[in-house]
């Protein structure tokens, strides 16, 4: 998009998401805005003008785990639970999309209100418990995705069935595997939701590696990351770090949402009233940060470490390579900058790739 038609399409959001979003239950809001970028590929002459304008730069691809990715920058999961809206996401400019988490078994997830903003924190509080169709309805949905030749990476992010025991855990990550994995560009095993009851104990060494072990088997040549909290221990990190680098995985992804509450803006009756869930959004940047710090400083150069958690801006992306990323994500921010985020940041990206070719010759 046109920088000016950009900023346009930008105010306008901000009128919407203030006069509208704002005063609507959150997840109905999300379903709206869902709606709409699931139809897009459909909207024949909407579609041709914002492909051409979100288009991220050439430049900016990068090859990490055999896969070309047209852009460092992707959405991270939780958006698109069901894989329902690769097409229109990519159109908006999103390098790569993560879908899910799914799981082996259907599920509704958490009884509602289950989402909540922190508007002045430019942050959200979730305990949605993976609600999703189950991987055999996204795998017939991954097929039809797949086709699509214009279509960005796709990512798919699984985890445990509420229903199953954590002792059977890696059974059912398994089946999710087999049904999954044909159609994934990655992997990612999710192990870092706070909204699971038992699930951040899969974490626990005793625990993670025979789980990584299995579904690295079972996936074959499909990359495998393993997505992780950013309430664990410097320790706890490069004891992880270590395993996915001994079992041979792929990628870590730094980070999932945190139980934390500091630091916070919105009154802290109104938080504590929200309950229980994981934060996500700006005030996790700086904490993410330093995850992902110190997870780059555990594993070797070539090992893909894919940096999500508070970013805004292209600079917080370009920070975020800086410290190591190789991919970056991002979710809670595209509610509150709206549908032109990621072509902005692919518009300041190739700004920035330019001038730095310039100054290099
Ligand atoms: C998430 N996130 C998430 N992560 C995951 O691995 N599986 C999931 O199903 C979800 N679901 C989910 C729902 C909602 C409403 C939010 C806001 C977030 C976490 C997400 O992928 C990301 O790790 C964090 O939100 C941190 O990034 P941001 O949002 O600060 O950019």
């Amino acid at each position: 998009m046109s920088g000016i038609a950009e900023r346009i399409v930008h105010a306008g959001y901000g009128v919407v998401f203030r006069g509208v979003f704002a005063n609507m239950d959150p997840e109905r809001a999300h379903h709206l805005a869902f709606g709409v970028i699931r139809a897009l590929p459909s909207i024949p002459v909407l579609s041709g003008l914002v492909e051409r304008y979100s288009r991220p730069p050439a430049q900016d691809g990068v090859t990490t785990m055999g896969i070309h990715f047209p852009s460092r920058f992707g959405l991270a999961a939780g958006f698109d639970k069901d894989a329902r809206a690769i097409g229109g996401l990519g159109l908006l400019g999103f390098g790569h999309v993560e879908v899910g988490t799914i799981t082996a078994k259907a599920q509704p997830g958490n009884d509602r209100p289950r989402l909540f903003r922190l508007i002045p924190d430019r942050a959200l509080i979730n305990r949605m418990g993976f609600n999703n169709h189950g991987a055999a309805a996204a795998a017939r949905r991954l097929e039809r995705a797949r086709r699509n030749p214009g279509r960005p990476v796709i990512g798919v992010n699984i985890g445990k069935s509420r229903v199953v025991d954590v002792a059977d855990a890696t059974d059912d990550y398994l089946e999710s595997t087999r049904l999954l994995a044909p159609f994934a560009d990655y992997l990612a095993v999710n192990v870092s939701s706070p909204n699971t009851p038992g699930l951040r104990g899969l974490q626990e060494l005793d625990q993670l590696r025979p789980l990584l072990s299995a579904v690295h088997d079972a996936a074959g040549r499909v990359p495998v990351l393993v997505k992780i909290a950013p309430d664990l221990t410097d320790e706890q990190i490069d004891a992880i770090a270590g395993l996915a680098v001994d079992i041979g995985l792929a990628g870590i992804i730094a980070n999932n949402t945190t139980i934390e509450r500091s630091g916070l803006t919105t009154p802290a009756p109104e938080v504590e009233a929200m309950g229980a869930g994981g934060l996500s959004g700006a005030p996790l940047a700086a904490r993410s940060l330093d995850v992902l710090r110190r997870v780059r400083a555990a594993v070797p150069s070539s090992f893909c470490v894919i940096a999500v958690g508070g970013v805004t801006t292209e600079a917080d992306v370009q920070a975020r390579i800086e410290a190591g990323a190789t991919l970056v994500q991002g979710y809670t921010a595209f509610l509150y900058e709206g549908p032109t985020w990621a072509t902005r940041i692919n518009r300041l990206r190739r700004r920035r790739l330019r001038r730095e070719a310039r100054a290099a010759r």
